[in-house]
């Protein structure tokens, strides 16, 4: 490869996920390796997704090091551990493939330079870094023609963000907390795909609210340092439920589904209150949701929708599509005519729903609390995991763009 200019280039993108069975408390920072395992659900990328291209070459100047350009910003690597984390890991894993293949360029000395953009709403104040860390692994990984499967390098992806491993596939995933020491059993594996149960649908409520929420990093540490719940939670609620919620996701059965996940959402969000000093990531608009989806599962006789919410005060509704009537007809008829977010492949194809449950069976202040609330939604549903894409947000001379080509 000496003397030679080529720019190597591959691009990917990453969906979010939103988990049912959360993800609290560190039993390792560094590997970030959890007291709990977790289940999540993948968001489709028709929504919400990371992209990211990475590149590298022996013409990018080795004194710059490694780059990463998030949002049209530059970004100080050296500054994100987490980054280096993953960086490191992936380089060594290059460089095994050519130590054992001397033919293969030598991609593992070369600067990295990494461009990503996220299409999620500036306001929504969602968590980015799950997709944005699954992202990165998996553009990486494909530039350097890594053989790794995805719960392989899911292990890397952990060490970004914690709930990143979950991305690194689509449909239903199960993080497994593992035992060891190393973390090289705590990591994602596909518990269904998505097209074992493809009707699954989130409608994802945006709480206007200028308060900026604790880290969640922050808070799940003081939540084992100091929650006498906590222990419960992690060593005798969760498992419990792991092993519940995957049989129902196996016979899709939404009642036991829907009941499991708002428990643990109201579990984890106990342990918040019982943290010292208590974390609050819930507001009177979260709560305004619950009591709602509660009076339309009383008032449909049927658990035909559930709550989570993770550190902050945005709703996620799961419902199944075929309940997009009672659903969506009834938060449509609730929210205020010119909520944004109602397009999209999802959303196009509810357009025609203007109501559901009638407001007299629902509680006033709450369906009051609601409409002053949210500004913004978002319609999704269960989707795939990370994509390789063919274009590229850095050209072939290996300039930065505002958009792939
Ligand atoms: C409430 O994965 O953001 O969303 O590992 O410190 O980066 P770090 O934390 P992060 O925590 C997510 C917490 C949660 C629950 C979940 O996604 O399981």
């Amino acid at each position: 490869m000496a003397g030679s200019t080529e720019v190597y280039r591959a691009s990917a993108t990453a969906p979010v996920n939103i988990a049912v069975i959360k993800y609290w408390g560190k039993r390792d920072a560094v590997l970030n390796l959890p007291t709990n395992s977790s289940l999540s659900v993948t968001l489709s990328q028709s929504s919400l997704r990371a992209y990211t291209t990475a590149s590298c070459s022996p013409t990018y100047p080795a004194e710059a090091g490694d780059t990463l350009t998030l949002n049209s910003k530059p970004q100080d690597i050296q500054a994100s551990k987490r980054t280096l984390a993953c960086l490191s890991d992936l380089r060594a894993l290059r460089r095994n493939l050519e130590n054992a293949n001397p033919s293969l360029p030598k991609l593992s000395a070369c600067p990295l330079r990494i461009v990503s953009e996220n299409n999620f709403p500036t306001a929504a104040g969602l968590a980015s870094s799950a997709a944005g860390f699954a992202a990165l692994v998996r553009a990486i990984a494909n530039l350097y023609e890594l053989p790794q499967s995805a719960s392989d390098l899911s292990r890397i992806a952990r060490q970004g963000s914690g709930s990143a491993c979950r991305s690194m596939m689509g449909g239903y995933v199960a993080w497994r907390t593992g035992v060891l020491e190393d973390g090289s059993d705590s990591l994602a594996e596909e518990v269904a795909p998505a097209s074992h149960w493809p009707e699954m649908r989130a409608l994802i409520l945006v709480v206007s609210d200028v308060k900026k929420d604790v880290p969640s990093t922050t808070g799940m540490q003081a939540t084992v340092a100091t929650s006498a719940l906590f222990p419960t939670r992690a060593e005798t609620v969760v498992p419990a439920r792991m092993t519940a919620i995957e049989t129902a996701i196996i016979n899709r059965d939404f009642p036991a589904f829907a009941e499991i996940t708002m428990r643990d959402s109201n579990n984890f969000h106990a342990t918040n209150l019982d943290t010292w000093p208590p974390t609050f990531y819930l507001n009177d608009v979260s709560r305004a949701a619950i009591r709602l989806v509660h009076d339309i599962n009383r008032a449909a006789g049927e658990t035909i929708c559930a709550y989570t919410f993770d550190a902050g005060p945005n709703a996620v509704i799961y419902y199944l599509e075929k309940e997009s009537e009672r659903v969506i007809g009834t938060f449509r008829s609730i929210l205020k005519a010119e909520t944004q977010g109602w397009d999209g492949v999802f959303g196009d194809a509810v357009k025609h729903i203007k109501s559901g449950i009638a407001l007299e069976n629902l509680d006033s202040r709450a369906v009051g609390g609601l409409r002053e609330g949210i500004n913004t939604v978002i319609l999704t549903g269960v989707g795939e995991g990370p994509l390789k894409v063919d274009k590229h947000l850095v050209s072939e001379a290996g300039e930065i763009l505002d958009r792939a080509i």
